[in-house]
C-alpha cells in the first residue's frame, strides 16, 4: 500500500526520498510524489505510474534542498492520476502532506472546509489534512507540530502523516495512528518511512512510533509526543539487517531469489527453535522445541482460532491440520476480513493466533484488537491470549499480542508471498509440536522422528531447486497461452493446492482455482477439457489413492496433468503428462516441499509472460487499508 518517505538533514533530499520511494515499491503503488523546501518555497513534484515518470519530471530542476517527504500512492479514494497522487498541498502552497490509511469522517471535514471557502484539487480523503493544518496556523499562535496535533484530534481512521512547511523550513512532523512509521536516526540527519528497507541503507538506528504518537524531526533531533502533546521518553533500538538483503543479488526477480533463499530460511528457523541434542530417551523433562512461550499462553487450551489473510491465510489451514492432528486441539481458521464483523461465539481457554509476513495487514491487526476487546472484561479463563506468527517481529502486530513467533524469514520483496509463507509452516510445525509435548499427544520417540525428519527439509528443498527449476523452466513455455488452471490436493496438501493456485494467478493473471480434490466431481469437473490443465498434489500418503482417483477423472476429460509427485511412487507415472517430483517425505511434513514446484511453476510462467512478477498489477505487499 501506500508508502512515505521523509528526510532531514545534510545531503540532497530529493536523491534520498527516490532512494527510499524505491525500496518501498513493492508494497505496491500507481503514482508517486515529492515535496521538498529550498530557500523557504516549497516545491511539489507529482507524477502518475512508476517512479521512473517521477524521476523524469525531477531531472529537469536541480533541486539541492535538505528536507523533503515523498510518497508511493496506492489508489483507494480517487483515481490512480497525477491530481490525486501525494503529496497534497494547502491552498498557499506552502504546506505539504502524505498519508498511508484512511481518513473515515474525511467527507464531514471537507464539506466544512468548502463551507469556509477551501478549494479542493483531488478526489482524495488525505486533502482535508493540509487545509485543516493550514487552517489551525492561521490564527497565527500555534507552531506547526501545535496544528498536526490539533488536525489529529479531528480525524478518524488509520493513518500515517508526515508535513512540511515552508513557513516552518527545519522541521518535518509526523504522526502515526494504526498504520506504520519508523523514525531513522543518522548522523545530523533523520529518517522517517512507512518500512524499515527505506531506512536500512542509512541507518541501523530506528524507532517505530507507536499508535497514538508523534514526532518533530528537526536537524538537531527528534522529539516524540503522544497526540495529547505530553513529550515521550523514547530509545532507538539497532537493527541487525544487511542492505544486501535487499538487493536481487543477481537474480532476474525478487521472487526467484526468495524461492531459493527457502532453505537457508528453514535451516536458521530449525536452529532457532530446535533444541539440539535433544534425544528422547536422555530428556524427557524437557521439550524437543524452544519457543520460549510463556506456560500461561499454551496451558489448558480447548480451542485454538487462526486469523489471517491471503496465503498466510492457507499457512493458518496448514495450522490448523498439524494441530488438531498432532496436539489434538480443536482449531478453526478464518479470514480476518470476515471474522472483524462476524467474530464466533467466545470459548474459554482459547489460543488467537494471528499469522501475518508484513505484520501490517489491517484486517488481521483489527481482528486481533477486536478479540482483545471483546474478551477484556472477561473472567480469567475467556481472556485473550494472543499469539503473532510473522517474519517481521518490529512490525505492529508485535505490539498487539502477547508472543511472537518470529519466522526468521527476514524480510520479502515480492508481492508473491513465497518464503515468508514457508517460514510461517514452519512456525505452525514448531507450535504444534510444543503442544503436543506438553499435552502428550505424541510419544517421545514420535516426537524425536518428526524432528529429525524436519531436519532433512532444507536439503530437500535444495534437491527440488536444483532438479526442478530449469525443467519447470521449459515447461512452463506450453502454458503461456492458457487461461484457467486447476490446483487439486487432499488433506494437508488441499492448503497447498490454494496456494498454487493463488500464486499462479496473482503473478501470472491466468485464472486459476484450487479445490479439496474430492470436491472436483460436486461441480468444478465441469469445467475440465482439454484447454485447462490440471495440477494434481498426489504425494505418498494417506490420501494418495484417492487423489489419483480424483486425478483419473480429470484426464478422463481431457485434462492435461501435472503431478507433484514423490520420487518413489513411480506408478503414477501412467497417469500423469508431466512429473513434478519431490522428495520422498513424511505426509506431515510434506507441504513444505509441494509448494515449492507450484511456486517455480507460477515464477515461470509468468515471467515467460513478459509480466512484472515482483510487483503484479492492483497488488500491494502490505495492505494497510481495509
Ligand atoms: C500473497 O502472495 C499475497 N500477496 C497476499 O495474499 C498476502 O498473503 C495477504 O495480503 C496477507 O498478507 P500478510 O501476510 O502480510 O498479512
Amino acid at each position: 500500500m501506500c508508502g512515505i518517505v521523509g528526510y532531514i538533514g545534510t545531503q540532497t533530499a530529493t536523491d534520498i526520498l527516490i532512494a527510499g520511494l524505491e525500496r518501498l515499491e513493492y508494497r505496491g503503488y500507481d503514482s508517486a510524489g515529492i515535496a521538498t523546501i529550498l530557500e523557504d518555497k516549497l516545491y511539489c513534484v507529482r507524477a502518475k505510474g512508476k517512479l521512473y515518470n517521477l524521476r523524469e519530471k525531477l531531472q529537469t530542476e536541480i533541486n539541492p534542498s535538505q528536507i523533503g517527504i515523498g510518497h508511493t500512492r496506492w489508489a483507494t479514494h480517487g483515481k490512480p492520476e497525477e491530481y490525486n497522487a501525494h503529496p497534497h498541498l494547502d491552498m498557499s502552497g506552502k504546506l505539504a502532506v502524505v498519508q498511508n490509511g484512511i481518513i473515515e469522517n474525511y467527507r464531514e471535514l471537507k464539506e466544512n472546509l468548502l463551507a469556509k471557502g477551501i478549494i479542493f484539487t483531488s478526489d482524495t480523503d488525505t486533502e482535508v489534512i493540509p487545509h485543516l493544518i493550514a487552517d489551525y496556523l492561521s490564527s497565527g499562535k500555534l507552531s506547526l507540530m501545535e496544528a498536526v496535533q490539533k488536525t489529529i484530534i479531528d480525524l478518524s481512521g488509520a493513518f500515517a502523516i508526515a508535513v512540511i512547511s515552508s513557513d516552518f523550513p527545519d522541521e518535518l512532523v509526523v504522526a502515526r495512528q494504526q498504520a506504520p512509521l519508523i523514525l531513522g536516526f543518522g548522523q545530523g540527519e533523520f529518517f522517517c518511512a512507512s518500512d524499515l528497507t527505506a531506512l536500512v541503507p542509512h541507518t541501523h538506528a530506528v524507532l517505530s512510533l507507536e499508535n497514538g504518537e508523534m514526532a518533530r524531526l528537526t536537524p538537531l533531533g527528534v522529539e516524540v509526543y503522544n497526540f495529547a502533546g505530553v513529550r515521550q521518553k523514547k530509545y532507538p533500538r539497532t537493527l541487525d539487517w544487511n542492505p544486501i538483503m535487499v538487493e536481487k543479488q543477481g537474480f532476474r526477480h525478487f521472487m526467484l531469489k526468495e524461492i531459493y533463499e527457502q532453505p537457508g530460511v528453514v535451516r536458521t528457523c530449525l536452529e532457532a527453535y530446535l533444541n539440539d541434542n535433544w534425544h528422547a530417551e536422555n530428556n524427557p523433562d524437557f521439550s524437543p522445541i524452544n519457543l520460549g512461550i510463556s506456560k500461561d499462553l499454551l496451558t489448558d487450551l480447548q480451542q485454538v482460532q487462526i486469523l489471517a489473510c491471503g496465503t498466510s491465510w492457507h499457512a493458518g489451514l496448514v495450522g490448523k491440520y498439524l494441530i488438531e492432528q498432532l496436539a489434538g486441539i480443536p482449531t478453526k481458521v478464518d479470514y480476518s476480513s470476515e471474522f472483524r464483523y462476524a467474530p464466533a461465539p467466545i470459548t474459554a481457554n482459547t489460543l488467537t493466533i494471528g499469522v501475518t509476513q508484513s505484520g501490517e495487514t489491517a484486517d488481521t491487526l483489527a481482528a486481533l484488537e477486536l478479540e482483545r476487546q471483546r474478551r477484556s472484561s472477561l473472567d480469567n479463563q475467556y481472556k485473550a491470549r494472543l499469539l503473532g506468527i510473522t517474519n517481521r517481529p518490529e512490525s505492529t502486530i508485535s505490539q498487539l499480542v502477547e508472543h511472537i513467533i518470529n519466522t526468521h524469514a527476514g524480510i520479502e520483496i515480492g508481492v508473491a508471498a513465497t518464503k515468508t509463507f514457508v517460514a510461517q509452516l514452519m512456525g505452525f510445525y514448531f507450535l504444534a509440536l510444543e503442544l503436543a509435548y506438553q499435552r502428550k499427544s505424541l510419544s517421545l520417540v514420535e516426537l524425536e522422528n518428526i524432528t529429525k525428519e524436519l531436519r532433512q527439509l532444507p536439503t530437500q528443498i535444495e534437491t527440488i531447486l536444483e532438479t526442478q527449476e530449469r525443467y519447470i523452466e521449459d515447461l512452463s513455455h506450453q502454458f503461456s497461452e492458457t487461461q484457467d488452471f486447476i490446483f487439486i490436493g487432499r488433506g494437508i496438501n488441499f492448503p497447498i493446492a490454494l496456494e498454487g493456485a493463488l500464486k499462479l494467478k496473482e503473478i501470472s493473471y491466468i485464472h486459476a482455482e484450487g479445490y479439496a480434490a474430492g470436491e472436483m466431481k460436486h461441480g468444478p469437473i465441469a469445467l475440465l477439457d482439454a484447454k485447462v490443465p490440471v495440477v494434481a498434489i498426489a504425494i505418498a500418503g494417506s490420501v494418495y489413492e484417492k487423489v489419483i482417483s480424483n486425478a483419473q477423472e480429470a484426464k478422463a476429460r481431457d485434462a492435461k496433468l501435472l503431478g507433484v509427485v514423490t520420487v518413489k511412487k513411480n506408478d503414477s507415472n501412467s497417469v500423469f503428462d508431466k512429473l513434478l517430483p519431490i522428495p520422498e517425505v513424511n505426509e506431515l511434513l510434506s507441504p513444505i516441499l509441494t509448494v515449492v514446484p507450484l511456486q517455480i511453476l507460477a515464477y515461470h510462467i509468468a515471467a515467460r509472460r513478459g509480466l512484472d512478477v515482483d510487483q503484479p498489477r492492483n497488488l500491494a505487499k502490505s495492505v494497510t487499508v481495509e
